[in-house]
């Protein structure tokens, strides 16, 4: 059942154990799901079985019940732990609290007061949970410096200049507004961010966090692989092979955004052209989309396909911005035409210069540093002060992102 409170039985006493779980076993709400007999099976356990209540013994051989409380707190953060002990004293009771400990009961306790210790941790740490975690929105702790503002820049088909205008976009903000920037290389196949911004493919990558985020959820030492570039911003790229994609899910990347958001300014995801529930998880969190379009019929058809789901999706118009790229490499197809087509304005435009932008990649220099005198770096840099520029108002925003059920978004995919 999804609302059983789960919980985790440690203590060296098999008997103990028996008793505890045969007492838990009356209750409809509440699920034995192991039994660990020291702190190190504790760990273990709480690692495979990720309960939410740890019932955790104070003394143990090996290791005792304070420092695998300690362990738990990095391992497994969202497993709450209430202290059992025969020694009610004071520092004991200060010290698993310290350790992380939610609640302390002295042994010998009643079924009543271990149920009821055990519903009230659960409740005030699911609380405390849904405010710092909702499902697709974030939250920031109280207090917590203003949240970054996440740029997603998207477009429903691929070679419209995502990867150089993410680039450059992230560029001319930090270097022309002081902005601490990160730019993520979403494009998790086939990214190119890497080879525009000249950095060594040997480095650190976003698929190196993988690992941790199955441990524990949480991305700890993600400040490790962001890769530091002399423009001053810091760039976490793609998977260095295409087959290691699919090691990043969309839980595990919305994490690493909100994680991001808490230390940077402005994150700029640099997205993939496939739209799949990764890229969902992304556009889902931005504040912004921008979404690229040319001057091609394809592309045109596209972008009226992907408005329309935006708009299923339930994503204010402003929070999708329209951006032409190459806009005055017509061929045929006029400005007005597109937007006749698609049912809107053109929100910003940048000219094509193959010129400046093909010489800069092939260097590996963003054409906003070698060329900055050039039109297209005026438009870029125009962009980012659009973008920035945006009154945030953050907070009634995330109130009201949206929450829609997985089964209603699976529907919307019915459009491809
Ligand atoms: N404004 C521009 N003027 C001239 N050339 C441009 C412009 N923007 C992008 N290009 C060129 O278009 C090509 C595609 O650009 P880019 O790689 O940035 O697109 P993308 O949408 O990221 O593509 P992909 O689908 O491969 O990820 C590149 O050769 C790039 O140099
Ligand atoms: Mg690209």
């Amino acid at each position: 059942m999804a609302d059983q409170i789960r919980v985790l039985i440690v203590d060296d006493i098999p008997e103990t154990r028996d008793h505890l779980a045969k007492l838990l076993g009356f209750e409809s709400d509440i699920e034995v799901v192991g039994a660990a007999a020291s702190g190190s099976d504790a760990l273990e356990s709480a690692e495979k079985v990720r309960p939410d209540i740890v019932l955790m013994d104070i003394n143990m051989p090996d290791m005792d019940g304070i420092t695998a409380t300690e362990r738990l707190s990095a391992t497994v953060p969202t497993a709450a732990v209430i202290m059992m002990s025969v020694q009610g004293e004071a520092d004991y009771l200060r010290r698993s609290m310290l350790a992380g400990a939610r609640e302390f009961l002295v042994k010998p306790f009643s079924s009543d007061e271990l149920t009821s210790s055990i519903r009230q941790v659960f409740q005030r740490d699911r609380a405390k949970l849904g405010r710092f975690v909702l499902d697709s929105a974030v939250a920031v702790p109280a207090g917590a410096n203003e949240p970054g503002r996440i740029v997603a820049v998207f477009s429903p088909k691929g070679g419209v200049g995502r990867t150089t205008v993410a680039v450059n976009l992230a560029v001319a903000a930090a270097q022309d507004t002081g902005c601490h920037v990160v730019l993520v290389d979403a494009s998790f196949q086939f990214g190119d961010v890497g080879v525009l911004l000249n950095l060594n493919p040997k480095n650190k990558s976003i698929a190196d966090l993988a690992p941790e985020l199955e441990a524990t959820g949480e991305p700890e030492s993600l400040d490790t692989f962001v890769v530091r570039h002399s423009s001053g911003i810091g760039v976490l790229l793609a998977p260095p092979s295409p087959e290691m994609a699919e090691l990043i899910t969309p839980a595990g990347l919305k994490r690493i955004l909100e994680a991001l958001r808490l230390k940077y300014d402005l994150v700029i995801v640099d997205c993939s052209a496939v739209f799949n529930d990764t890229s969902l998880a992304v556009l889902d969190m931005a504040d912004t989309i921008l979404t690229l379009l040319t001057l091609e019929i394809t592309s045109i058809k596209n972008m009226r396909l992907f408005l329309e789901v935006a708009d299923q999706l339930g994503y204010e118009p402003s929070k999708v911005q329209l951006v032409l790229n190459r806009a005055d490499s017509a061929l045929g197809i006029r400005l007005a035409d597109v937007e006749h087509s698609i049912g809107r304005k053109v929100d910003h435009s940048i000219v094509s210069d193959g010129r400046s932008v093909v010489y800069a990649l092939n260097r590996g220099v963003p054409f906003f540093l070698s060329n900055r005198e050039a039109q297209v770096s005026q438009d870029i840099l125009r962009l980012a002060t659009a973008v920035l520029g945006q009154e945030v108002a953050r907070a009634p925003e995330r109130a009201t992102r949206d929450d829609r059920k997985p089964a209603q978004r699976k529907s919307l995919f019915a459009w491809r």
